[in-house]
């Protein structure tokens, strides 16, 4: 068992949970616990056992943004020389789908770290934004591109540009979250949504995850073709068989890779 320090890993059947654990500062993401958070997520993925990811954080706040602290006496040559923040690679090429389970504020880095997730879940209490306007900087973990491709141009300029917080309602409205919930109930519906998921056929479900990805990197008809490509290829898989002929014998289907 890894020992961490700013983040608390679980299992639980096929799910696993990975909760981000600075408590003393809104769990803003240090080196430490984007280091953590990844090699944690890339073990997971690892893990023909876990067939889906939780990332959250606590009541009060997913996460309150990179650390501002440990920026403060940063120069553009240590930032540009990239050892400033670790890398977030690992996260995001990875093919085990991740849910966002977002409580309290996701600011910055953590409105961010959410939009690298598959599936953003919002307790009704979530508070959204890129206030880095405010800080004399712009958003550096992908907020200026992903933000834009989930809720348009124009409110993605709203947010960026006055750095204001979105609630829930709100973020729901805009696309940004796949579905609100009430707070007390927000890990409930996560590990109900991750069982879920990780109870489909495994092959499906990474190239369900790969198309999807492609849609937000490519041209229509390059993604059509990554769709097409992976469409077949799931017919040379032993769950595909089992899952089709389950249905034609009106029975429940038994996949084997799950
Ligand atoms: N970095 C470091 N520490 C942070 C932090 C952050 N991003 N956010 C909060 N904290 C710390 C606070 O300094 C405070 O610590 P102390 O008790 O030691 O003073 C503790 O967490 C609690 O925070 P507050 O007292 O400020 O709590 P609040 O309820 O009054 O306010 C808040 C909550 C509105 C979220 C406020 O903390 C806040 O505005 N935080 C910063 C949000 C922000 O600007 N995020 C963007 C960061 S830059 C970034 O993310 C760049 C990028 O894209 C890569």
């Amino acid at each position: 068992q890894t020992e961490y320090t700013a983040i608390i890993t679980e299992t639980h059947g096929r799910v696993a949970t990975i909760t981000l654990n600075r408590p003393e500062a809104l769990n803003a993401l240090s080196n430490t616990l984007i280091t953590e958070l990844v090699s944690a997520a890339a073990g997971f993925d690892a893990d023909p056992n876990i067939g889906a990811i939780i990332i959250t954080g606590s009541e009060r706040a997913f996460a309150a943004g990179a650390d501002i602290k440990a920026m403060l006496d940063l120069e553009y040559a240590d930032v540009l020389a990239g050892g400033v923040f670790p890398s977030w690679d690992g996260l995001e090429r990875m093919l085990t789908p991740t849910i966002a389970a977002v409580s309290g504020f996701a600011l910055g880095g953590g409105c961010e770290l959410a939009m690298m997730c598959d599936i953003i879940l919002a307790g009704d209490n979530a508070k959204f934004g890129q206030p880095e306007i405010n800080l004399g900087v712009i958003p550096g973990f992908g907020g200026t591109q992903r933000l834009p491709r989930a809720i348009g141009k124009y409110k993605a300029a709203d947010m960026v540009l006055t750095g204001r917080m979105m609630d829930a309602e709100e973020a729901e409205r805009s696309g940004l979250v796949s579905r609100v919930v009430p707070a007390a109930e927000l890990l409930d519906v996560a590990k109900q949504t991750a069982e879920l998921i990780a109870s489909k056929p495994l092959p499906a479900v990474k190239a369900a995850k790969n198309a999807l990805q492609a849609a937000e990197e490519s041209s229509l008809s390059e993604g059509l073709r990554v769709e097409q490509i992976a469409f077949a290829a799931l017919f040379a898989t032993e769950d595909q068989t089992e899952g089709m002929r389950a249905f034609a014998e009106k029975r429940e289907a038994n996949f084997k890779h799950r």
